[in-house]
């Protein structure tokens, strides 16, 4: 199925099955209204317009004699029973409207218009095409409007505006991908469409092979338009049918290394101690391939690993998470429980006449489980608890497109589609999608604490079950780059937790490359080390001293993060907007933002601007500020927004910028999660105008936030000629932090003469080491614009600065 966006026009293909010829969509015969849709029949389909909500409406077409049954696999939220709508016949079209919009069905022929509520043009059928069916395919033409541009699409190497280009959709192991490379590991069939600065968007829920022309190969057409005009709001409606990301365990956000492979044990051990001998944080230590004995899942190595529990037990005792690589591919050994369990229980995908079907991988020959079936994700789920009851803290779903080498997956292995039976051309583009789903089922039903699943393909709500890497990259410049604007594009996508190997997997990077790479990865939602086996060991030590001390500071600003970062997960959580997010998305009606060298720097949140140096060689960068002031958080200095700055770049240094009004809260760094008790909170404030921010808080490791237990501590800022006032409240007060005090950092272009707290005023102290040894009740006045305050944490106090 396709979607196409040519010069003229734009347009979906989808091929509906036993079609043979060509037809046009025809003109509306008959129509009829119920509570939540309207259904249309023409000369030659099917058409219905279902109602989601205000602004998100589903069309759907089929040339035969009714709709598949088959349920989504990428939507999970169903179709409210009643929605508010009105239809009218206005003679020559129908106009269905919600409060935000209206759709124009023209009768004769068959075509859709959609408008805003002020009745601006916002997307419509192309007059001469429109829609129609060609043999097996579906084809939606839409016209492009002056000024329309187009982003989304998920996984995709090139720049974010894919405006005049086209793209195919199909889970593919591309190793040592580039800038040009189309077809990538995860598919995610939805893209926006923005014009004057108001955004909609597109989900095209066909799991078949698509193209978009800026245009699928079989299946319905069936997309849901979803109207903003905020990316925003388009994104979090997207996430409402799509699903959202759990939170992680907040270790998960700490520093992960990997390699292709550690073994044996004692490899592993002299790695996880040369981390803590060198206090370089470490949360999570990855095993590939070479752990698996001849590559059979849910097996150890005995000769590498001959007491997995016990090496695992160690390793956690030094606070060191484990996540072993899991492939699909079961190999085809009568001799091995898995193939012998998955033949018996009929749990692996088969040729037509009913043989197994076999694909050579890793182990060689192997099965490969059929995950749209419910009894093969128990039985995945149920073998993943050897590995779990060993110690293991989650899983690396790999090779999962799926990949097998020297052919291709045939189309027309079957597979059972959850009891709608169909075949790989259906199937393939979920199919990593089904296993993250059975990893996720099986981890849920093993305990009740939260584990980490990392996936390599995937296809629109993937994000509902794994975080995702963006596969083999290369320790090539063009690669940092990618690095950074794919992770901001996978983020447009839904998906929060995302990266990609850092230091690059095929190849090896200078140590100029090694550092800047670094310095992005700290910032990016996953941090996550990683390289080919026949590439340079590239631990953060293996440059020598001076990259180790260099590397040293940028995975401690990471742990510095932590609070803000979670913070922002949950907002993910919550909203499903990226953690990592390209600057139109925060500053949409800014042009400048949708330049194309805007894609690399990116917004953490709201407020915090990073500005990555993606070259081996610059010692300049030239960025721009959005509206606002600004405050360099390496150079302490103040710059107002809405221009471009050419500034100096050290090597060691990332440039990163505080948005005025914005709140950056920090703690201790720690060599892993949960290494200290954390007493304090770092609460950073640029205080302009009148701003507040919300921190989220809980245990960081099991599930009682879906039941309340977690807490929200509001913070407000408000800021007078001659004062500034800061207000703490907890919102939510389900779990208590272990916090005992505050240390607000008050951004200040010129000193205070009294800070009080609660009425009574603090003592000043004479430095800031002074003020780092008392409990509380203190403040300090740097050189460099900075206010220190020390408070107690209370439920609700304000703190008030007079200049
Ligand atoms: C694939 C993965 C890579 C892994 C390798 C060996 O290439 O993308 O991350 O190291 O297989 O398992």
């Amino acid at each position: 199925m396709s979607l196409k966006f040519p010069v003229l026009m734009t347009l979906f293909i989808a091929y509906a099955p036993l079609f043979a010829g060509f037809e046009f969509l025809g003109n509306i015969k008959s129509q009829a209204v119920h509570l939540n849709r309207v259904e249309f029949k023409t000369d030659n389909a099917l058409f219905n317009i279902y109602v989601y909500d205000d602004n998100v409406i589903r069309f759907r077409y089929t040339n035969q004699k009714e709709f598949s049954a088959m349920p989504s696999y990428a939507v999970i939220s169903g179709l409210p029973a009643k929605a508010a709508f009105t239809f009218k016949d206005d003679g020559k079209y129908f106009t269905l409207a919600t409060k935000t919009l209206k759709v124009r069905i023209a009768k004769s022929p068959g075509r859709v218009s959609i408008y805003d509520a002020a009745g601006n043009l916002i997307n419509a059928d192309e007059e001469s095409f429109g829609v129609s069916f060609d043999n097996d395919e579906v084809r939606c033409y839409k016209k492009l409007l002056p000024g329309e541009n187009f982003y989304g699409l998920g996984e995709k190497s090139d720049d974010l505006c894919k405006t005049g280009k086209e793209y195919t959709l199909w889970n593919t192991d591309f190793w040592a991908y580039d800038d040009r490379t189309d077809k990538l590991y995860i598919s995610i069939p939805f893209f926006y469409g923005i014009r004057d600065f108001k955004a909609y968007g597109i989900l095209f829920d066909n799991t078949y092979k698509s193209h978009f022309n800026f245009g699928a190969e079989k299946g319905e057409l069936d997309y849901y338009f979803i109207y903003g005009p905020e990316m925003k709001k388009v994104l979090t409606s997207y996430t409402n049918l799509t699903g959202r990301a759990e939170l992680p365990p907040l270790w998960a956000l700490g520093y992960q290394q990997s390699r292709w492979s550690y073994f044996p044990e004692a490899e592993v051990s002299a790695l996880a101690t040369n981390f803590r001998t060198k206090r370089i944080p470490c949360d999570v230590i990855y095993l590939d391939i070479d752990y698996m004995n001849g590559y059979r899942v849910f097996t150890w190595n005995e000769e590498r690993f001959p007491e997995p529990a016990k090496m695992l037990g160690d390793l956690k005792k030094d606070g060191f998470k484990v996540i072993p690589i899991i492939d699909p591919g079961v190999k085809a050994d009568t001799n091995y429980f898995a193939a012998r369990e998955g033949l018996a229980q009929d749990l692996f995908a088969k040729y037509p006449d009913g043989q197994f079907y076999q694909g050579e991988v890793w182990p060689s020959w192997a099965y490969f489980p059929d995950f749209t079936k419910a009894a093969t994700r128990t039985w995945w789920g149920a073998n993943l608890a050897r590995l779990l009851a060993d110690g293991v803290a989650g899983f690396w779903n790999d090779m999962n497109e799926p990949t097998v080498w020297g052919t291709h997956f045939p189309d027309i292995v079957q597979f059972d589609g959850d009891g709608y039976p169909t075949d790989h051309k259906r199937i393939r583009n979920v199919y990593a999608l089904e296993m993250a789903r059975a990893t996720r089922e099986g981890l849920r039903k093993h305990s009740d604490q939260r584990y980490f699943v990392l996936t390599r393909a995937g296809f629109a709500g993937i994000q509902r079950y794994s975080a995702a890497w963006t596969g083999d990259n290369v320790a090539n410049e063009l690669h940092l780059k990618i690095a950074c604007r794919m992770s901001q594009n996978i983020g447009l996508s839904g998906i929060p937790f995302i990266g990609s190997d850092v230091g690059g997997f095929v190849g090896n990077p200078s140590e100029r490359l090694y550092i800047r790479w670094m310095e992005l990865g700290a910032f990016t939602p996953l941090f996550r080390q990683h390289a080919a086996w026949d590439t340079r060991r590239k631990e953060p030590w293996t440059f020598g001293v001076d990259v180790e001390n260099a590397v040293r500071d940028f995975i401690n600003l990471r742990y510095r993060l932590l609070p803000f970062l979670y913070n922002e997960f949950y907002t993910a959580h919550k909203t499903g907007w990226p953690v990592m997010r390209p600057l139109f998305f925060n500053f949409q009606d800014d042009p400048e933002c949708y330049r194309t060298e805007i894609q690399d720097q990116f917004m953490l949140g709201d407020n915090l601007l990073v500005a990555p140096v993606l070259s081996e060689t610059d010692e300049f960068k030239r960025f721009y500020l959005p509206e606002g002031d600004w405050y360099d958080l390496n150079q302490q200095r103040f710059y107002s927004g809405k221009q471009w700055i050419l500034q100096a770049v050290p090597l060691k240094q990332i440039p990163y910028f505080l948005r005025a009004g914005g709140f950056l809260p920090m703690q201790a760094v720690q060599q892993y999660v949960g290494e200290k008790t954390i007493t304090e909170t770092e609460m950073l404030i640029y205080p302009a105008g009148e701003s507040s921010y919300t921190l989220y808080e809980d245990d960081g490791i099991s599930y009682e936030y879906e039941k309340g237990v977690y807490s929200r501590t509001q913070f407000t800022c408000q800021t007078a000629t001659d004062a500034c006032k800061i207000t703490v409240s907890r919102e939510q007060a389900g779990f208590k932090p272990l916090r005992r005090n505050y240390l607000f950092k008050v951004i200040s272009q010129h000193p205070p003469v009294k800070v009080s707290v609660g009425g009574s005023p603090l003592s000043l102290v004479k430095s800031a080491e002074d003020l780092y040894q008392k409990a509380e009740g203190v403040y300090y006045a740097t050189t460099d614009q900075m206010i220190l305050i020390k408070t107690p944490d209370r439920r609700d106090f304000e703190i008030k600065i007079q200049y």
